[in-house]
């Protein structure tokens, strides 16, 4: 890479459509928020300086730039007055950058990495501008590209300020666009607020630029790469393309998806080959799967790790903090958070496992459950290797049972258990011969009599 890269990212638009009190660059895709996507499209290509343009009105975007990028990385258009004004918002914070800049939006989440790259190429190459262009199937609303005689971006004209001929053209404009900083700053002086809108548009750039001699390029993409998010239903939209590419790129990856459209991944999901997953599941950030593993339909896990050949579900819940060592049963209706579980040490059916730490080949029995929590702290549970939990055991933490030890089926246990004991806790039984017989016949009488 010769030249230094920056990118700005616009993010200072009301999203009033959203109808939310969440900005809408803080709404989340594929379990990011929306600007974090483009944070990381930015990083991606070796962006060394990123500033996010907020706006007054949700002062919680500046704060998550901060803490995402550090001090600086945030600053306010206060009031908006159109794109052109909201990327000269940056200038103060890039006053001493000297590279080449790349402009995206907080709410498009899907601009690759290639696209971006092809842009920086395509500059490089002229020195002059470039825009990421795509054919829209509806171009209502978009600016459209008018292409030159010479096959170069003439100029962009935004769809209210359009002619009929211009708004027939399905060139559409992204927003993405990649030029030199010290030339768009200067072009962006030069851009005014006569138009439809009263704004100051970023898109009126481009003329000036080619008035000025500059080339200026269009990168062509795919209308998905430029998909804006505005409302709730474009926000559903954007994360069924998200889920889409997720399932493909697991099945690509040598994933087993037996229903692909039923399994929701997060953005950060690694799943080794060879895992098959059942119809139903879900997968909450933090999700790493070992080879082999089988996951069993309606599981939802989030922050959660399952070794090698594990096999989970079906209705398993795994929270934050479960490991599962290699083949690992957990078995339906288990819940399991902040714990490990040892090679092939099970759960089969209906337990909580939380703060506990099952050894090697520990076999947890139907309906047992960690007393973690006595409602002011949580303390852990220990599980020896090769030990057997009963049915229906309340461990109350902070306790331990050995390895190889047994609880009796029913107990509770409040004391550490010895390696290799049985614990039993529980009232001893006492049968009454004929009782039941008697208590029959007497009730029987007494209804007669009355
Ligand atoms: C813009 C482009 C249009 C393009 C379309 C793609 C201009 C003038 N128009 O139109 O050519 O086809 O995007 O989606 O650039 N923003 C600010 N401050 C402002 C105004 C906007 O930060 O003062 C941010 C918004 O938060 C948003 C982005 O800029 O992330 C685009 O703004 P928006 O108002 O949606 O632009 P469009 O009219 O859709
Ligand atoms: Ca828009």
């Amino acid at each position: 890479m010769s030249r230094a890269r920056a990118a700005i990212i616009l993010a200072a638009g009301q999203g009033t459509r959203m109808k939310s009190d969440l900005p809408k660059v803080l709404h989340e895709v594929g379990g990011r928020p929306m600007l974090d996507w483009a944070i990381a499209a930015a990083e991606g290509v070796g962006a060394s300086r990123i500033v996010v343009v907020t706006g007054r009105h949700a002062p919680s975007v500046g704060e998550h730039a901060v803490g995402r990028l550090g001090a600086g990385a945030a600053v306010v258009q206060d009031p908006p007055l159109g794109t052109g004004h909201a990327v000269r918002a940056a200038e103060g914070a890039l006053a001493d950058f000297d590279g080449d800049v790349i402009i995206l939006y907080g709410d498009a989440p899907f601009v690759p990495a290639a696209r971006i790259e092809a842009m920086f190429a395509a500059r490089a190459a002229s020195g002059g501008l470039a825009v990421l262009g795509f054919e829209a199937a509806d171009p209502t609303g978009y600016g459209r590209l008018i292409e030159g005689q010479d096959g170069l971006l003439a100029r962009i004209v935004e769809h209210k300020d359009a002619s009929a001929a211009e708004r027939a053209v399905k060139l559409c404009n992204s927003g993405v666009m990649c030029a030199d900083a010290k030339t768009l700053f200067a072009l962006l002086a030069q851009v005014n607020n006569n138009n439809s809108k009263g704004e100051y548009y970023l898109t009126d750039i481009v003329a000036l630029a080619a008035a000025g001699g500059l080339s200026t390029h269009i990168v062509r993409g795919a209308e998905s790469d430029a998909l804006g998010v505005n409302s709730r239903a474009e926000l559903a939209q954007a994360e069924a393309v998200f889920q889409r590419r997720a399932r493909l790129a697991a099945m690509e990856a040598g994933v087993t998806l037996l229903d692909p459209g039923s399994v929701y991944f997060s953005y950060d999901t690694v799943i080794e080959p060879d895992v098959v997953i059942e119809p139903h599941v879900v997968f909450g950030k933090g999700v790493k799967i070992a080879k082999g593993a089988r996951i069993n339909a309606f599981c939802h896990f989030t922050e959660a790790e399952i070794g090698p050949g594990a096999q989970v579900g079906p209705h398993a819940r795994l929270r934050p903090g479960a490991k599962l060592g290699p083949r690992v049963k957990i078995g339906n209706f288990v819940e399991v958070k902040n714990s490990t579980f040892g090679e092939k040490a099970q759960a089969s059916h209906l337990a909580y496992v939380g703060d506990s730490d099952v050894g090697a080949g520990a076999n947890i029995g139907a309906g047992a459950i960690t007393c973690n929590y006595d409602g002011f702290s949580k303390s852990r549970t220990v599980i020896g290797a090769g030990a057997f939990i009963g049915s229906d055991t309340a461990m109350v933490a902070p306790v331990s049972i050995g390895a190889g030890a047994y609880t009796g089926a029913g107990s509770v246990i409040t004391k550490d258990v010895p390696d290799g004991a049985l614990a039993v806790s529980r009232a001893r039984q006492q049968n009454f011969e004929g009782w039941a017989n008697q208590f029959r016949e007497a009730k029987r009488k007494d209804k007669e009599a009355k």
